[in-house]
């Protein structure tokens, strides 16, 4: 890996937090604060994955950013080894404060040492009080860069759109300080599957992120147990692509069954490895499944 050419890749940021305190609407809001106008379309519907092109300190920059419904997306995701996130943001309701899904999300993050940034949503609210999430957070660990810790916080209203701006510049201040993201992009695509489902007239359509490499269109790839060649390829604005760069979440179409969140994909050279590949892993599921029935039965045994 240390001879391969690494350029420099946008951070994939997750957005986590307790149920309902706005991560959903907060990814909506920055999407639509950073889509060009007159942009084919517009935004009709929500994705959980999407990368936005911004400027910090006078350069251009991307971002690519990742929803986790409640968090059980990024718990899969870990259960299977997948690490797809630079940087989580933590969402805090500035009226609930921290609740027991803030303290998972944080619990995840920290265990996968990856960089937090915490944003106080629902500023607009009547009993926001971003002074106490502040307060409830230092004992974790999160301690806010007033109070002598190198936390950023940063109050936002996804309602109001207001805080979106220093949110992006925040989370890239993190980056640029903690990490240095890079990726070979010559070479076989891999990366992780992020969400998938059955369209009735496209079949299997799955978001995948890129890790390194390129993915191209005519591509042969293993996704888990689905296999495929890469018929097209849409960003989040439902444009063809041709290829996709390291960070980069895409739609695939052309696989032959719905991967799950957190399974990881890689190119193959030609259909028969993929499938091959994918048989195999189907079996060892298989077996793995039925190693545990039987285990259970000689339990019940002994009752
Ligand atoms: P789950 O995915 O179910 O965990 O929820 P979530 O965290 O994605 O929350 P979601 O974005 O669905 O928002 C929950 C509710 O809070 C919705 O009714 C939003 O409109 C509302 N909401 C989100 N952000 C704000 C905000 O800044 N201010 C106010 N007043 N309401 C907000
Ligand atoms: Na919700
Ligand atoms: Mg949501």
């Amino acid at each position: 890996e240390t001879d391969e050419m690494l350029e420099p890749r946008p951070p994939v940021v997750t957005v986590m937090g307790h149920v309902d305190h706005g991560k959903t609407r907060l990814l909506d809001s920055i999407r639509k604060a950073n889509v060009i106008e007159g942009e084919a379309g517009g935004i009709t519907q929500h994705i959980g994955a999407y990368q936005i092109e911004t400027q910090h300190e006078g350069e251009d920059r991307a971002l690519t950013f990742i929803d986790t419904p409640g968090h059980e997306a990024f718990t899969a995701m870990r259960a299977r080894g997948a690490k797809v996130t630079d940087i989580a943001v933590l969402v805090v309701a500035a009226d609930d404060g921290v609740m027991p899904q803030t303290i998972e999300a944080l619990n995840h993050a920290q265990a996968a040492e990856v960089p937090i940034v915490v944003a106080v949503n629902k500023v607009d609210k009547e009993g926001a009080n971003p002074d106490k999430v502040k307060g409830q957070l230092a004992e974790y660990g999160l301690v806010p860069e007033e109070y002598g810790g190198d936390t950023m916080f940063i109050p936002v209203s996804a309602l109001k759109k207001e805080g979106l701006d220093e949110l992006v510049e925040a989370i890239l201040l993190t980056a640029d300080a903690a990490l240095d993201l890079r990726a070979n992009p010559d070479k076989n695509a891999r990366g992780v599957a992020i969400e998938a489902n059955l369209d009735k007239g496209r079949g299997a359509v799955a978001t995948v992120l890129v890790q390194s490499g390129t993915l191209a269109v005519g591509d042969t790839i293993v996704a888990g147990r689905a296999h495929g060649r890469v018929r097209a390829m849409f960003n989040e604005n439902g444009e063809n692509l041709d290829v996709a760069l390291p960070s980069r979440p895409v739609q695939v179409l052309g696989l032959s069954s719905v991967p799950r969140a957190g399974d990881t994909f890689l190119v193959t050279n030609d259909e028969r490895t993929a499938r091959q590949i994918a048989e195999k892993r189907e079996a060892a599921d298989r077996n793995a499944a039925l190693a545990k029935r039987r285990k259970r039965i000689t339990l019940e045994d002994f009752d």
